[in-house]
């Protein structure tokens, strides 16, 4: 089964095994086809979070399923339980929608709902972490469900124990999210700031902010059916304060986001543009020209192309700046 319609990077990979998932029963028997046959499961989204650096000997899963439910409700707080399968940004449209707000910052973000907890999606000042009351899972190697608050899923900024502990040990099935029928608008982010912090304009609805995040969005990264790309590539990098403060004292534009625990959070496309890699290509991928975060596969690109290239920028942003570029996507396949 070739991958390559299923990864938006568009790289050509085939899977050992592939299933599509609609009902609990149907992933019990797929967990025991992968145990039968000595497969690892490898579940999968949008695979808008995944470079793919050769075959993947595992049965890739796609669940089907997208409803949603509401659980509980106390107050002005509504909590919805969603299948892993439903689209992420469809969910941000429809609790929007319905009166349920939170999540509208974090529209147009690629993937499916069962993926968000796992890098702990985030945009605009906000992330997955805040609304998670639980996450529902299952087991691969039993399949016993489990079932975590957001508590045990140590969410942290681009990080959870699904990236840790869990990483390949479970499929994640629901999630819990705590959403409000009043509406908190959070615009401090610097490009919602400019918009609507100024004096005379009145605060912003959640409908305001969800229009202004799709509009950043589409105009300042590339659509992946257009540029197949896979979102950020690299993670922020955070640094001590005596680091970024010789940084600072070196570049004075440096862009610097203070952490609740003192350190400081630095932005990779700032250093990755400074490093002379905005809009350069290495063979079929490249570094696209409007964002310097966004690693492209122009087209025919391989996994080993893709991380040829990560590698060259890691290595200069590390000689130039002294700063350790993490990758941002996971790596499947080959000698990952
Ligand atoms: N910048 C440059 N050159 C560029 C692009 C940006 O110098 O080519 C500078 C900007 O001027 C700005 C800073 O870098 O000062 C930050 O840029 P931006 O606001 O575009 O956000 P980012 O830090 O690059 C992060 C997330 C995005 C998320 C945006 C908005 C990570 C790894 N990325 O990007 O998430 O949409 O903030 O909140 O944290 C993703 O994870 O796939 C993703 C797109």
């Amino acid at each position: 089964e070739s991958l390559r319609s299923r990864n938006t990077l568009g790289i050509d990979a085939s899977a050992a095994a592939y299933a599509e998932v609609a009902t609990s029963q149907e992933l019990g028997s797929a967990l025991d086809v992968a145990r039968a046959e000595g497969l690892s499961v490898l579940p999968l989204g949008e695979g808008s979070n995944i470079v793919l650096a050769g075959p993947v000997p595992a049965l890739v899963l796609r669940q089907l399923r997208a409803d949603t439910e509401v659980i509980a409700t106390a107050d002005d707080d509504v909590v919805l339980r969603v299948s892993a399968g439903h689209d992420w940004h469809a969910l941000v449209a429809s609790s929007l929608e319905r009166g349920l707000y939170g999540l509208e910052n974090l529209a147009l973000i690629p993937g499916t709902v069962g993926a968000a907890p796992i890098q702990n999606i985030g945009a605009y000042g906000v992330e997955f972490a805040q609304f998670a009351v639980a996450v529902h899972a299952v087991e691969a190697a039993t399949g016993t469900p489990l079932e975590l608050s957001a508590q045990e899923c140590q969410f942290a900024y681009r990080d959870s124990i699904f990236k840790g502990e869990l990483c390949d040990r479970v499929v994640i099935t629901a999630v819990d999210l705590r959403l409000s029928t009043r509406p908190h608008p959070e615009y401090s982010y610097p490009a919602l700031a400019v918009e609507f912090s100024a004096r005379g304009v009145p605060p912003p609805q959640p409908r305001n902010i969800f229009d202004a995040v799709v509009n950043l969005r589409r105009h300042k990264l590339p659509d992946p059916a257009e540029e197949p790309n896979c979102g950020s590539f690299f993670k922020n990098p955070i640094v001590a304060p005596e680091k970024a403060a010789e940084l600072v004292g070196e570049y004075p534009g440096l862009p610097q986001y203070l952490q609740a625990d003192g350190r400081i959070k630095l932005a990779a496309a700032w250093l990755i543009e400074r490093a002379g890699w905005k809009g350069e290509r290495r063979g079929p991928v490249g570094i696209h020209p409007g964002h310097a975060l966004v690693l492209v596969n122009y087209g025919g690109g391989s996994g080993a192309d893709v991380l040829h290239l990560a590698d060259a920028v890691v290595e200069s942003v590390h000689a130039k700046f002294g700063v350790t570029l993490e990758m941002e996507p996971r790596v499947y396949g080959g000698a990952a």
